[in-house]
């Protein structure tokens, strides 16, 4: 059966709503090797992607797909567990359907993290670092598609992005916590193969710090439904070309594993003084 994606949309959050134990504030997308921030914190409800009619299936290793309702310091917790990828062959409209139940479900924030490689040469692999800003050239069509019918007083959510009050209590946490946060702008490519090395100097000349295939068009699409929205990137690897060493899905959850503490520490402040 052929059902439009207005219908998708709502079937999903409608076989949710009923289920749901509160209406989350605040949601949580855990990126590649993060997921396991899920089992730190108190969950009252978890949801296997898998059992959602019509909601797409991750096929990534170390994406499970789960949707946690959990608490935190009083916080009312949606955390997804299992990101829907550009690069798994899903449409832009379909990878943000995590954010678009959020804004259903009357979420105000959205903290998207995500492992990347990272550009700038300041950074070195298990660095955190918060995105100023985004670059989706090269998804600029789809993301004009995605925001077609965006209204005028929508279109204006993007001049706070990301989210400049959100950024600054994320920098705050990461102050209280003393972890060292990097700043920078965060590059989404389709993968699904890593860049080659020219493809990286050329982001470098063109402003990207860390690069990955992920995140841009969430954070579009939230920002665009009045969510305040962050990002924060575990860098895993230097971008191609920056070492000698060859890219690797085993590297970057390798990386990820050690920055886990600090991700963890960080995220649970944010929660708290957010
Ligand atoms: N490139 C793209 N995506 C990534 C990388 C990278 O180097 N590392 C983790 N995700």
């Amino acid at each position: 059966m052929m059902i439009n994606l207005n219908e998708k949309y709502r079937a999903i959050a409608e076989s949710i709503k009923s289920r749901i134990p509160f209406e989350p504030q605040i949601c949580i997308v855990l990126g590649s090797g993060l997921g396991d921030f899920a089992e730190k914190v108190e969950t009252e409800l978890s949801i296997s992607t898998s059992e959602i009619f019509g909601y797409p299936k991750s096929t990534v290793q170390g994406h499970q797909g789960y949707l946690h309702f959990s608490m935190y310091k009083n916080k009312n917790l949606l955390i997804v567990q299992g990101r829907i990828h550009f690069y798994e062959g899903y449409r832009l409209s379909e990878c943000v359907i995590p954010i678009h139940l959020a804004a259903k479900l009357n979420c105000k924030s959205v903290l998207l993290t995500n492992a990347a490689g990272g550009v700038n040469r300041n950074f070195k692999p298990g660095n955190l670092m918060l995105a100023t800003s985004f670059n989706g050239i090269n998804i600029k069509k789809e993301l004009t598609q995605l925001l077609g019918l965006a209204t005028l007083e929508q279109r204006n959510n993007f001049l706070d992005f990301p989210s400049s009050a959100f950024n600054k209590k994320i920098r705050e946490a990461a102050r209280i916590e003393k972890i060292e946060l990097k700043e920078g702008v965060y590059w989404f490519t389709k993968g699904p193969s890593y860049e080659t090395p020219a493809e990286i100097q050329m982001i470098s000349k063109f402003g990207g710090d860390a690069v990955g295939m992920s995140t841009v068009h969430e954070a579009f699409y939230a920002s665009y439904l009045g969510l305040n929205t962050a990002s924060i990137s575990c860098i895993t690897n230097y971008a191609a070309g920056l070492s000698d060493q060859k890219l690797s899905h085993s590297e970057v959850m390798e990386t990820a594993e050690l920055v886990k503490k600090d991700f963890e520490r960080l995220v649970k402040k944010i929660i708290e003084i957010i």
